[in-house]
């Protein structure tokens, strides 16, 4: 039986009822919606709507479904209940009869959805941070396993400077930890409770909004019911912590991908993350990471979807924002899964030393050593940029590296050069040098490294 039968004299038509029907859907809400109605009987007895035997009986009662909710989720479905509201009130009618019908008294389904939903929030968020924290452990530990190994640094994918698996591995922690504050702080802001805010207007019944916010495990209650009922700003703002985050993960994807491929041979992927393919038998195609960075698509579309749907919206509450779960659901979804993913790809990733030291080798990566070596003889920057211009053509054409020119031929260019130039073109120079904080030197990435683990071992869950 639908919630408002009343005043209507004729069935909803099924396709309808179909139409706009949620619990397919919100059924995922069923123990936020259960442990809010718990706190909501609560509030009941401090309003004198209900006798403290009788908030028991129907706690009781509460309690009871959603041990069953929570061994059975999947049974919710077969109900054809409106939605998950609905569903829990029909429950409880069955079991405690009229009792039953009283909870809803100053309720709406308007701040009873508003505020299952952020309680679902704040616990997806949490196991989200986790995963996050458990992706930058597998880089860490990918990094600590990789500490000393040269790879190419690339800027438009041409090789630029070397840098090491270890800094490449950082940066990915680095941009995971921008995503956990994030939404951290998405979370904080979202931690204010809106039940007691009515349809829109506020309940007519003098509820202590604050204790119940408290009481539901929220820093307090929210300043205005009609924000309270309409805002799903913290909706968007966890699409868009999964939407950047995903944007991070793509390109953790991407670089893998590449580093992958034939040509490069930098890595090799386990075969428990790559599938093949059902033509050609050689191939080992990197799946997983293909999923991650597909699925990023799908995440920032979800986010720009509902930012239009709530675009020009007017208050409070329209049906429209029954259209906020199943992209929030799906974007919050993929997101914890391709951070697994990612995880798993990592764990038994093989790294080609030898081929990233070639090609780390290749590529005139030092060239940028030899115009500052130029520099430090007292030539102007600009200047030897151009020398070192001429100079790669010339080893280029000869078909050496710059360190496998002659002195003679080094000279050509400028007469500065000396033999103390080739020191300074070797790789242990060329990383050796960039001492400044964040830059590749090996003292500086093994600093990072116990920076990075040492703050990653203090961190804490709720
Ligand atoms: N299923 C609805 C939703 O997800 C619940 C709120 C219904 N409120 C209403 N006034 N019809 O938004």
């Amino acid at each position: 039986m639908a919630l408002w039968g009343g005043r209507f004299s004729q069935a909803a038509d099924t396709r309808f009822k179909q139409f706009n029907d949620s619990l397919r859907f919100d059924y995922r809400l069923a123990e936020q919606d259960i442990v809010g109605s718990v706190g909501w009987s609560r509030a009941l007895v401090q309003v004198g709507i209900l006798s403290v035997d009788e908030q028991q009986r129907l706690e009781a009662a509460l309690q009871a479904l959603l041990a069953e909710v929570q061994a059975n989720p999947q049974q919710i479905l077969s109900s054809d209940a409106e939605d998950i509201h609905s569903w829990v009130e029909g429950q409880l009618i069955a079991r405690v009869g009229d009792l039953g019908k009283k909870l809803h008294t100053g309720r709406s389904r308007n701040d009873q959805v508003a505020t299952d939903l952020k309680l679902w929030c704040k616990a997806q968020g949490q196991l989200l941070l986790q995963s996050i924290h458990h992706l930058q452990q597998a880089l860490l530990a990918a990094a600590k396993a990789n500490e000393s190994v040269v790879l190419p640094g690339y800027t438009h994918l041409q090789r630029a400077q070397p840098v090491t698996f270890a800094h490449w591995a950082l940066a990915y922690v680095e941009m995971l930890e921008r995503d956990f504050s994030r939404l951290q702080d998405a979370l904080a802001r979202l931690n204010l409770c809106p039940l007691g805010c009515g349809a829109l207007a506020g309940t007519a019944y003098a509820i202590d909004r604050e204790a119940l916010a408290l009481d539901l495990g929220f820093a307090g209650a929210t300043r205005n019911s009609l924000d309270s009922v309409s805002d799903r700003d913290h909706v968007i703002e966890l699409m868009n912590c999964a939407s950047l985050s995903m944007v991070h993960l793509s390109r953790f994807a991407e670089d893998l991908i590449f580093f992958n491929t034939g040509e490069a041979g930098f890595v090799e992927l386990s075969d428990k993350v790559t599938s093949g393919s059902s033509l050609m038998p050689q191939k080992k195609n990197p799946d997983a990471l293909e999923l991650i960075r597909g699925k990023a698509g799908r995440v920032v579309g979800a986010q720009t979807g509902m930012l239009m749907t709530l675009k020009a919206l007017p208050l409070a509450y329209n049906k429209d924002m029954q259209e906020d779960k199943e992209g929030l659901f799906d974007a919050l979804d993929t997101w914890y899964d391709c951070l697994d993913m990612a995880a798993l790809v990592l764990e038994d990733i093989r790294v080609n030393q030898a081929r990233t030291l070639a090609a780390a080798q290749g590529g005139y990566a030092n060239a940028t050593e030899l115009a500052d070596y130029l520099v430090a003889k007292g030539i102007p920057f600009r200047e030897a940029h151009h020398i070192v211009g001429e100079t790669v053509v010339f080893a280029i054409k000869v078909g050496k590296p710059l360190e496998a020119l002659s002195l003679v031929e080094l000279q050509q260019f400028s007469p500065v050069v000396a033999d103390d130039v080739y020191p300074v073109l070797s790789l242990e120079s060329t990383l050796g040098k960039r001492v400044a904080k964040g830059g590749v030197a090996p003292q500086q990435i093994s600093a990072a490294l116990g920076w990075m683990s040492a703050h990653l071992a203090k961190r804490e869950f709720n």
